[in-house]
């Protein structure tokens, strides 16, 4: 049962209850509503807090960054070198490596959140955000629930409105035919931490992006047996080249070349130093990589150890899945696997289309149509961060693009407004 009275007052917000207006208690915001407390929304509550903008941050779970804290592995470890993972005008600490451990990055994400002092509002989840054309501003729809008060609604009013909730808000969890009789353990690899609980069993990982390669090599580590399908293709580069990280080579590669050729050198050195992986059953993809992620989102994998446990038999390949039965699936091949468990690494998807009622900026996916640069602004107030296919890089560029954007037009119309409410004044004064 909601309970729409439970309401805290927030600071430099006002509440008014308007039934005219609004069906419900209701919060005015005097600046932009940030929906997501990951390093996107992180990042642009920093650059508006350097700006003076005031503004407030949704939050569905019950702290900061909770991809990272509550939604990975524990061996996980970023992919790009540190230099690339930043948010802006906070560096890593300098004793920090090049590649960050998960544990590093949330430690850091704290540290961010505590110097900028941005206190996000917890347990918040966004419903719906619906643009009031009459009145000129976004009416943000929540669900508040805590444990000590029951769920209650509240309605935020503003002029700004950052979507900053991730491509990857939700599990992506396909239909199989017959897993509702297989009888062992599913999971998501959301709810993957160790391969402790797999030991000596026979696991298949359904999946082979970035997730699925390194789940199946941490079921190796702790002595599983993994079954790693790959229903398609995949790109698999190395995660350096030549002592330099392959990102880093792209991205410098990409300044003086065209995108397809710099995808060329990508794959003629990936086959150089990882060998044929077709041999394996990584059948490559014939878009090249970059292509690939710009035009579908699809991330190569960075090779951190999969391959070699694929070369040496302990990791195997498996093409698609035909149906599951009693502790037991058909590959679509006609090979059948006696297996304890399934693992879903089947990736993630943005959540938008279920709570923003807009489809001019967003696409049916719930990523910004126009492609990076030029995703980050859509019309009459609303912003996008972290949509780019670019990782924490691309959320820090639309972060400081956003966050400039918004403090400009807030000093505007606050300028505006001081304006409106001294002339108001005079005529107040002079009335008497
Ligand atoms: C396993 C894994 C590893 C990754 N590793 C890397 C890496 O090494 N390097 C890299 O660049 N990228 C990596 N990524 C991609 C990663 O998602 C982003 O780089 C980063 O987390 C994006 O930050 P974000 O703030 O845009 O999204 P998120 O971190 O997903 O944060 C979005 C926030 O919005 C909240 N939210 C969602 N919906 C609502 C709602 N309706 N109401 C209120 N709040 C809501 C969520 O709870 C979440 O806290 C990885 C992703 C995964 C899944
Ligand atoms: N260390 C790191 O930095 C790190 C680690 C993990 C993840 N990540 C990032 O997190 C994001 C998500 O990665 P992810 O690996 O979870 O997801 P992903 O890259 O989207 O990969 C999903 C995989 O699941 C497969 N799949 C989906 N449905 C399937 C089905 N019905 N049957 C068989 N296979 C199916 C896909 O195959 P198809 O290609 O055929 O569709 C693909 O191989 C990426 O950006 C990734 O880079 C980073």
């Amino acid at each position: 049962m909601l309970h729409k009275a439970c309401l805290n007052t927030l600071p430099m917000v006002q509440t008014f209850d308007h039934n005219d207006f609004f069906s419900r208690r209701c919060i005015w915001v005097n600046g932009p509503v940030i929906v997501g407390a990951g390093p996107s929304g992180l990042a642009v509550a920093a650059g508006l807090k350097e700006q003076g903008v005031p503004f407030i941050i949704l939050e569905r779970a019950n702290c900061i960054a909770s991809l990272w804290k509550n939604r990975t592995y524990d061996r996980l470890k970023l992919h790009l070198p540190k230099q690339f993972c930043q948010l802006p005008n906070f560096p890593f600490p300098e004793d920090f490596p090049e590649y960050l451990n998960k544990y590093q990055f949330i430690s850091y994400l704290e540290s961010y959140a505590k110097n900028f002092g941005i206190n996000p509002q917890f347990n918040e989840t966004v419903q719906s955000a619906k643009y009031d054309e009459t009145f000129g501003l976004w009416r943000v729809k929540t669900i508040r629930t805590s444990s000590s008060f029951c769920p209650c609604e509240i309605e935020y009013i503003c002029r700004w409105l950052v979507v900053a909730t991730g491509e990857n808000a939700e599990k992506v969890v396909p239909e199989f035919e017959g897993l509702e009789e297989f009888g062992g353990h599913v999971m998501h690899t959301c709810d993957y931490k160790s391969g402790e609980a797999y030991r000596a069993k026979s696991v298949l990982v359904v999946g082979c992006g970035n997730s699925g390669m390194e789940v199946s090599l941490d079921l190796c580590n702790y002595k599983a047996s993994p079954s790693m399908v790959v229903r398609s293709s995949v790109h698999v580069l190395p995660r350096e080249v030549f002592g330099k990280s392959t990102f880093e080579v792209a991205a410098s590669l990409m300044k003086r070349m065209p995108l397809w050729m710099v995808d060329k050198i990508l794959v003629i050195l990936a086959c150089l130093l990882l060998g044929n992986v077709e041999k394996y059953g990584l059948k490559r993809p014939s878009t090249g990589p970059l292509q690939l992620k710009n035009t579908e989102g699809k991330t190569p994998v960075l090779d951190v150890g999969a391959l070699q446990k694929i070369r040496s038999g302990k990791i195997k390949v498996v093409p698609g899945i035909k149906r599951f039965s009693q502790g037991r699936v058909e590959l679509v091949n006609g090979n059948i696997l006696e297996i304890d468990s399934v693992i879903l690494a089947t990736g993630y998807r943005s959540n938008v289309p279920s709570w923003l009622k807009e489809n001019e900026f967003f696409s049916k996916d719930g990523i910004p149509r126009n492609p990076f640069p030029n995703g980050w602004k859509g019309n009459a107030g609303l912003y996008a961060v972290g949509f780019t296919r670019k990782g924490l890089s691309g959320a820090s560029l639309d972060a400081i693009s956003v966050s400039h954007d918004i403090a400009k037009s807030w000093k505007e119309e606050t300028k505006q407004k001081k304006k409106t409410m001294a002339a108001r004044h005079r005529r107040c004064i002079s009335h008497f």
